[in-house]
């Protein structure tokens, strides 16, 4: 599946794959786990939406509320690893990342302007993400309408939103084969790219 053995050939297919599943909303890798550290509970993790991956900055970026708690786990320790899985090839990656939080920037602006109004919708809510709505009987109203918000209804959004921009330092390739595991690792030591073999 990666068009050859080489661990140049296996890199330059991972970030082709990530860039491609920033576009293609079937794309396995386009919903990874990211995990944090949590100073309650050790660790937390959840399904993100992939939104960019750039090879020339090796970096990745997910969009999210402002008031969520992860963005409170990422003030405490910016570090987030990432975990790709694609069950049709039986390839995992698991990423290493450091983060910067984009709320109020050129760059959290860019991305606004861009990111879809269906899309925007989930920072409209009144409550932070994760607090409790004070009602026990019944669920939190639609957040949509009844109808598709228009563009200048949700900027009331904007102030909710973040991009999470991370930066990687590590790359875990790992393939389920027939004829046996391999697993390669890139490493980002001094400005370049290393890498190498590893047992599975
Ligand atoms: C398919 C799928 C995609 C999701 N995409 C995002 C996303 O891009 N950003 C985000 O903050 N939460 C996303 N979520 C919700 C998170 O998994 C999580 O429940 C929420 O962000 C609260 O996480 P936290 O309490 O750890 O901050 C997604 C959930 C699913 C099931």
């Amino acid at each position: 599946m990666t068009g050859g053995v080489s661990l140049q050939s296996i890199f330059a297919w991972v970030w082709n794959e990530l860039a491609r599943a920033t576009c293609e909303p079937q794309h396995p890798f386009r919903f990874p786990v990211i995990s944090t550290t949590s100073t309650s509970h050790g660790s937390n993790a959840r399904i993100v939406v992939l939104r960019r991956a750039e090879e020339l900055t090796h970096s990745l970026e997910f969009y999210t509320d402002l008031r969520s708690e992860k963005i409170g786990e990422l003030k405490s320790d910016p570090r987030i690893t990432w975990v790709f899985w694609d069950p049709s090839i039986q390839v995992q990656l698991r990423i290493r990342s450091t983060v910067t939080i984009h709320s109020d920037d050129p760059l959290a602006n860019d991305r606004w302007r861009t990111c879809p109004t269906s899309s925007r919708v989930i920072f409209l809510t009144d409550w932070a993400s994760g607090t409790s709505t004070g009602d026990e009987e019944s669920p939190p109203p639609p957040l949509w309408p009844g109808r598709m918000i228009t563009g200048e209804e949700s900027e009331r959004g904007r102030p909710h939103f973040a991009v999470v921009r991370c930066e990687l330092n590590y790359v875990d390739f790992y393939e389920i084969a027939a004829e046996g595991q391999r697993r390669a690792c890139f490493q980002w030591i001094n400005d370049r790219w290393s890498s190498g073999w590893m047992s599975p």
